[in-house]
Parts: C-alpha cells; structure tokens; sequence
C-alpha cells in the first residue's frame, strides 16, 4: 500500500507523519510545489520542522527514512500511489465573486487536474483540506471529463486536529470520519486508520455530509468562544466574572466545559474562514438567515479584539502614541509558530495606528512573519516601522516589559503564567498596566507586585450600576 500526500502544510504533515508512524507496512510520500518547505521537513536538525508542533519531531524521526517520505516530485508519488490526500490550502478567496468569504479552490482543483492527467491504475482521492459541500463532484466530474471516473474513487476525510495538539488529536482522535460513496474504497481508507484508531471510533457518512460536518463543527467550536466571549463584555459592567460563570454553565453535562475560555478572540486558520465559506454556500443556496446568524459570530469576535485594544488605549490615557508597549504572544494559540488570524496581529495594528511602540515576544514567531502579517492587515510600512524601531522583535518577557507603559498578554504561552512579575513591575513606567487577553495571570500576585491588571470578562461592578435592571 503507498499513501501519497499533496501538500506538506499544517495538516498533511502531521497527518501523514502520524499514519506513517502508526502503518509501518504503508509507504507515506508527502509531496509539496514549495522547495524550501520539503527541504526542512527533511533536515536532518528536527528543530528545523516547518511545523511546530509538540512531539512531532519524534513521530517524524521514527518514521522518516523508514516509510516517510518528503518530495517535490509531485508527478512521480502520484502515479505510484492507491490513495492519494489532497491536503493543500484552501484560504477565503481575496478576488473576484465571493472575495472575502468563498472558501478559494483553485489549489484542489489544480492537483485534481494533475491527478486526473498523471494517473493510469484505479486510485482514492481524499479530500483533506477543508471544502465547502460538493467540492467531490467538482473532482468526480474532472475524472470523468478525461475518461478516469470508473478508475478514481473520491472520499471525503476532514481533519479535525487542532494546532498545537496536533500529535495527540491524531494519535487518540474523538472520531475520524469518512464520507463516500463507493463500500470498497471507504473500507480501504477506514482499514489505513483502523491500525491505531478503535473501529467504533471511524464513523462513516455520505460524501455531502461529510464536507458539512467539518464547516459544521468549526462554527460550533467558533460559536461557542464567541458566546462566551459575548458574557465577558457583560460581566465587566456587571461585577461579575465570567471564568465562574464558565464553570457554572460547564458543569451543566449539556453544555460541557471544553471551549469556554473568554480571551482576546479566537483565531486561527479555520474558524473565520470556515464560518466566512459556511455562510457564503448558505446565501448562495438563498438562506440568508441563516447566513446572518453564523455571521454574527464573526462579528463578535471582529469586536472583542477590536475592544481589547480599545481598553488598552483609553487605560493609557487615551493615547499611546510614542508609549512602548510589551506584547506577550503572537502566534494565534501557545505551543504553535502559526499567526493566522491571531488577536495578536489586530491589537497590534490598532495600536501602531495610534503610534505606539511594539515591543513583541513571541518564543516562536519570528519578525519577519509578525511584519508580513501586518502588512496583510494594513499597516503598509510595517518593514520600515521595524527599520526604525517602532516594532521590535525581543528575546523575553522582560525585554518587553523594559521601560514600557504596558503589558498585553495576547497568546497564553505558559511562560507568562510564570513569570517574575514583581521583578517585571520595577522596570516598567508607572503606573504600570497589564492586560490579560487570556486570563492566565494569578490577579493576586501581580496586583500585590502593584499592577493595575485588566482581565478579560473580571468587572469590578461600579456604584452606578448596581440598580437591578
Ligand atoms: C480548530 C479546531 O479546534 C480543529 O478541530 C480544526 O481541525 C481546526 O480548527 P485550531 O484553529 O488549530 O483548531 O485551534 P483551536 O484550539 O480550536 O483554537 C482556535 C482559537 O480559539 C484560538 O485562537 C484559541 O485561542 C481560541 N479559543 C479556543 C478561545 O479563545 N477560547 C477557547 O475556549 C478555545
Ligand atoms: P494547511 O493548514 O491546510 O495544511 P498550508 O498552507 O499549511 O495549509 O499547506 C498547504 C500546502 O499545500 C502548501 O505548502 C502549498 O505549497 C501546498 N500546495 C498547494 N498546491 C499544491 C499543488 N498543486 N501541488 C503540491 N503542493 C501544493
């Protein structure tokens, strides 16, 4: 059995690293256009991965050499394989008719072409990447356009790890599903995962069910964070503190406790892009309602992120214009490099339009990302801004907090939890302020260090509101 894999990002090379690790008697070949990205996913130093990811340099290691395989000779791994992954990017299309929301197909539809020209034996594709439903008749019909239908199977097989966790979801999944249409390819495709996942763990589904499930399951996941997030507005006016009210509603076995913790915004490569490509197809099919309400979610958390930074600028006086400001975190969530969409980069940029000075440490991110992302998001002479020192990448948190008027935690790396904070607070102009994006700071500690300390969702009820409306 070989396994091929087109594309080498975030989720085909964890993913078929792990089925490599896991199916030593499966030959995996992951194969990517990007040189430079296959070049690192085989060096030699683990450390160099372009994926980081806890434990992953050891399923690499384990695997690489013995029946993992990283090429760029995308022809060859596809004309010599019986299940072939698409696993290429899928962003929200910045063009022409649905710019800004349509999930942008033109990679799954190039390998498609490619497979449908390369291949001459019976073969399964499999939809990885995130697809809005129907994208398997768009590959069906490219099969059959040149004469391949009988020969090409075409499945639908979402990945649903979460960065950062990435060895752990794959290794012990909640479920894997399957969408298709065809017993015997399904069976095939469920008998690969079935070497280390419980069968009663692999659901299988129709093809269309299983392209929703995915756009499903991310707005739920997003929803959830955005409704929490919601509360956190309200239990700063009201007193009350929305980490309890979490707890509260968590340990209702119907609602649950996973993804409810209040923070500066979710972010990420999927939940804004999933939600932007699920109401599209919803306005496309004439369900504008429906549409409405997924598009709400976004909406709040555009909002949480955007009052974050509000509440660091009026704390500040109302201007931090020339003030340095220490940024702790960049990447979207801890133990990842990856800035998709992170809160990190919208603060940042609300803040560098009112001038401040960014002092940014990030223990995995590096400057030139964190000025491409800037760039991404309108701050057009970010490079030049770094030129001349109004960006800075630094070493530590205590470079950061050096000589600044303010501290925003915006990805909650476990070191900030554990930081010297007392020691921080001397080097800091005062007042000193500290902004808790992620609610990972002992309140105590820090305000006995003499911090004044936001956290999200935390109010301290004022005199004022304490009529009952
Ligand atoms: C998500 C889904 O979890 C995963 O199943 C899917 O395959 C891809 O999209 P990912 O984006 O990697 O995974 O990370 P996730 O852990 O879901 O976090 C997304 C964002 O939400 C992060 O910015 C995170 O900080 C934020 N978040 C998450 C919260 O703010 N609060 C929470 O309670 C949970
Ligand atoms: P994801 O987070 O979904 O894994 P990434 O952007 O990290 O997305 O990775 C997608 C990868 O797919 C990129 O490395 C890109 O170079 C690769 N890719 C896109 N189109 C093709 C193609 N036609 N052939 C080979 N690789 C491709």
């Amino acid at each position: 059995m070989k396994i091929t894999c087109i594309g080498a990002g975030y989720v085909g090379g964890p993913t078929m690293a792990m089925i490599a690790n896991r199916c030593p008697d499966i030959e995996v070949t992951v194969v990517d256009l990007n040189e430079e990205r296959i070049a690192a996913w085989n060096d030699p130093d683990l450390s160099k991965l372009p994926v980081f990811e806890p434990g992953l340099d050891q399923i690499v290691s384990e695997a690489r050499g013995r029946n993992l395989a990283f090429s760029t000779d995308v022809n060859k791994a596809i004309s010599e394989a019986n299940i072939i992954f698409i696993s290429v990017n899928t962003p929200t299309k910045t063009y022409g008719t649905g710019a800004g929301q349509a999930a942008d197909l033109k990679w799954v539809e190039k390998c498609a072409r490619q497979i449908a020209e390369v291949v001459d034996h019976d073969v399964i594709v499999v939809e990885k990447s995130t697809v809005p439903i129907r994208t398997a008749a768009m590959i069906k019909s490219i099969m059959s356009a040149v004469g391949k239908g009988d020969k090409v199977k075409v499945l639908s097989n979402p990945e649903f790890l979460a960065e950062g966790t990435a060895v752990e979801d794959l290794s012990e999944p909640d479920r894997v599903l399957i969408g298709g249409e065809d017993e015997a390819a399904i069976q095939c495709l469920v008998d690969v995962y079935a070497h280390w996942v419980p069968r009663e763990r692999i659901l299988t589904t129709n093809l269309w069910s299983s392209e929703l499930s995915k756009l499903t399951a991310n707005a739920f996941l997003a929803q959830r964070v955005s409704s929490i997030n919601s509360i956190s507005a309200l239990c700063e006016e009201t007193g009350a503190d929305v980490d309890e009210v979490a707890r509260a509603i968590g340990s209702d076995s119907r609602i649950g406790p996973k993804f409810l913790k209040a923070s500066v915004g979710f972010g990420g490569s999927c939940f804004q892009k999933d939600i932007l490509n699920l109401t599209y197809l919803c306005d496309y099919f004439g369900l504008p309602e429906v549409a409405n309400y997924w598009k709400g979610v976004i909406e709040l958390n555009d909002w949480q992120k955007a009052r974050f930074a509000q509440k660091i600028i009026k704390t500040l006086f109302n201007t931090v214009a020339d003030k340095k400001i220490g940024i702790l975190g960049f990447a979207f969530k801890k133990d990842t490099n990856d800035t998709r969409e992170s809160a990190a980069i919208y603060v940042c940029r609300d803040l560098l339009i009112e001038q401040a000075n960014l002092a940014i440490y990030d223990p995995q991110v590096s400057l030139e990302q964190i000025i491409a992302d800037l760039e991404y998001v309108g701050i057009t002479d970010a490079r030049q801004l770094a030129e001349d020192g109004h960006i800075t990448k630094v070493t530590s948190a205590a470079e950061a907090a050096d000589g600044a008027h303010a501290l925003a935690v915006l990805t909650e790396w476990d070191e900030f939890k554990e930081l010297d904070y007392a020691a921080i607070h001397e080097t800091m102009l005062k007042p000193a302020c500290l902004f808790d994006g992620r609610n990972i700071i002992d309140r105590d500690q820090v305000t006995a260090a003499g911090f004044q300390l936001y956290s999200i969702g935390k109010g301290e009820a004022k005199e004022a509101q304490w009529e009952v409306r």
